[in-house]
């Protein structure tokens, strides 16, 4: 057990557990995170620190194979401890205030991570590129699906595979039996999250656009995948502007009453803090789908998304 002098802040720790505890510094590092894992059979996958620049250091009790040692200068770092899933029994950390989460907790027992030779990197290879999620995010109407299309359309004719989630068509199959409340959009999201990470471990490019109005539901798919593979765009085009558009004609339906839960009417939108794009109008005129699309493909391509 690591020794850890001063006060316990925050604990959150039964079966699966995480917590803060901010004390004196037991490392010589100054940002520092000490994990100490133990395993379970099922349930959590990763853990989640959102404060930069942090060293880690994590050790899995009865384990070799799981461990980790290291320094992630980006602003979040995603530990991924598949193939076992693991109990976070305590956290230590020298920073005030950094958090870990625990991942999705299955209820299934005795299941194995299957190995398959033909991994990620190999379909990347075949497919000449490298695979993340783009997750576009922002209220209804403010452009996402035309934004998501247009990327699609440039990477495709560039050659590259990319695979759109769309919020209104994954909810006429996959998540048709969720509706708009705030446990709804999380399970939603939840389940696009998962998705999105299978579409990466396929190695293509996949293009979310959802609402997802939560910050944390947000932050919580981002956490499934490794740092640098999870770009989120913020479409930060005011209310009035996506009210006016009304494409779908819902806005009006809300003001009158007829829709409840309304996001941005009477439900709320948790705009990002630290994503990767934000879209705006430049003038007070917002930029066509295309001109937000070359926007995306350029960040691809500058961060080598577009070569294997
Ligand atoms: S999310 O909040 O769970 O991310 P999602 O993106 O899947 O939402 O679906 C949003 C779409 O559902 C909107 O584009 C709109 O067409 C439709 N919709 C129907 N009811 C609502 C509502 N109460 N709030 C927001 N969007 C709604």
């Amino acid at each position: 057990m690591l020794a850890c002098h001063s006060q316990l802040a925050v604990v959150r720790s039964t079966t699966f557990g995480c917590g803060v505890i901010p004390c004196s510094s037991s490392s010589n590092r100054k940002n520092y995170i000490e994990l100490k894992v133990g395993r379970r059979k099922n349930g959590v996958s990763f853990n989640r620190f959102s404060k930069p620049n942090i060293h880690y250091r994590m050790t899995v009790e009865g384990s070799s194979e799981l461990r980790g040692d290291g320094h992630d200068g980006r602003e979040e770092k995603t530990l991924t401890l598949n193939p076992n899933s693991v109990d976070v029994n305590i956290v230590q950390s020298s920073i005030p205030g950094a958090t870990c989460s625990p991942g999705t907790v299955g209820k299934a027992t005795n299941i194995v991570w299957q190995e398959c030779p033909v991994n990620k990197e190999s379909r990347q290879k075949l497919l000449g590129q490298k695979s993340c999620v783009i997750w576009i995010t922002g209220l209804s109407g403010s452009g996402k699906s035309s934004l998501a299309c247009a990327v699609s359309q440039i990477l495709h004719s560039r050659g590259k595979l990319s695979y759109l989630l769309d919020g209104d068509n994954v909810r006429h199959g996959l998540n048709t039996n969720l509706g708009f409340s705030a446990e709804d959009r999380a399970e939603n999201i939840r389940r696009i999250g998962e998705v999105a990470k299978l579409f990466v471990d396929a190695g293509i490019i996949c293009i979310a656009s959802f609402i997802s109005p939560y910050r944390k539901d947000r932050d919580t798919c981002r956490a499934l995948l490794p740092a640098g593979e999870f770009i989120e765009i913020f479409m930060n085009f005011p209310l009035h502007i996506c009210e006016e558009r009304d494409v779908k004609g819902l806005y009006k339906l809300a003001r009158a009453g007829k829709i409840k839960g309304f996001t941005g009417i009477d439900d709320p939108y948790e705009p990002p803090e630290n994503c990767e794009i934000v879209m705006e109008s430049i003038n007070g005129v917002c930029p066509a789908p295309k001109d937000m699309a070359e926007k995306v493909v350029a960040y691809l391509e500058e961060k080598g998304f577009l070569q294997a």
